[in-house]
């Protein structure tokens, strides 16, 4: 039997849709500052989707292009000068940062109110504890999408591969919260074969093209590769070798079309919370 392939690049555009109807009717356009330090090629390309995601759903945005030499000081001046314009609800800066920045400082710096990434330690543990002010942009868009195709982490048991902060970690909270049964395997973890094949719902966040393959993957799972890697032919594909673990999960994302588009419509739907939150505060 073929999985069903969750179509992440149209409930994206659906996300968006509704994000820029209620966009519409706010008092001012909600407002996203991007800061890029660096000429790292995927971030460039990251960046300059979130633009035009901002443009779709009708947003006000700004985009700084730092030199990779640039000063930690001057970075966190930008971070200030932005935590207080009240035409900017969301700041984002593209991480990885260029070696000598010190990333730490920089995401303390930012507003926790405009933390539309979630990195803030106030937000990560505001997730923790389960009162999240924003979703992490990559997991909160693979609950929307179990959601959409009625998926419930509720005594299933959920497997995660890779403890990134960006992916892993909060991916395993989000499951938790929803009830599912979770386990966070990564490079130290012994018997990860054999934990990836007992889970119902199997999310792999590690980067390396080839990784899942079907014996590691129980008949009828949910897979969820969350990778964006370049294989040998410098095509975009994710951790899953799609093809054969196609024929035995019950459903399966693609790359690209699959989680991608949803953490690009989750920065817009969190932008848009944020805006929210400014403009019943000022
Ligand atoms: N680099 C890779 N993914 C992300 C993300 O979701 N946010 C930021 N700021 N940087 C990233």
């Amino acid at each position: 039997m073929s999985a069903i392939r969750i179509d992440g690049k149209g409930l994206a555009a659906r996300l968006k849709a509704q994000v820029r109807a209620e966009a519409e009717s706010m008092r001012r356009k909600p407002g996203l500052a991007v800061i890029l330090v660096g000429e790292d090629p995927a971030s460039r390309v990251y960046v300059t989707s979130k633009r035009r995601d901002c443009e779709e759903c009708g947003f006000y945005s700004e985009e700084y292009a730092l030199p990779a030499a640039s000063a930690q000081k001057e970075l966190l001046d930008l971070v200030a000068k932005l935590n207080g314009r009240e035409d900017i609800d969301g700041i984002l800066v593209q991480l990885p940062l260029p070696r000598g920045l010190d990333e730490r400082e920089v995401l303390l710096a930012i507003d926790p109110g405009k933390d539309v990434d979630c990195f803030h330690p106030y937000n990560v543990g505001q997730l923790t504890i389960g009162t999240p002010v924003f979703q992490p942009c990559t997991p909160g868009g693979v609950m929307e999408m179990l959601r959409e195709y009625g998926i419930d982490p509720a005594e299933k048991r959920c497997v995660v591969l890779g403890r990134s902060n960006i992916v892993g970690k909060p991916m395993a909270l989000l499951l938790l919260h929803a009830n599912g049964t979770v386990a966070v395997c990564h490079s130290k973890t012994p018997d990860l074969e054999e934990l990836a094949a007992s889970a119902d719902i199997l999310v792999s966040a590690v980067g390396r093209t080839g990784l899942v393959t079907a014996d590691m993957v129980k008949e009828g799972a949910v897979v969820i590769d969350v990778a964006m890697n370049r294989n040998m032919e410098g095509k975009l594909c994710g951790d899953v070798c799609f093809e054969e673990v196609s024929q035995k999960a019950s459903y399966i994302t693609p790359v690209p079309g699959g989680v991608g588009p949803m953490t690009r419509a989750m920065l817009m739907k969190n932008t848009l919370a944020a805006a929210k939150l400014h403009q019943r505060i000022r």
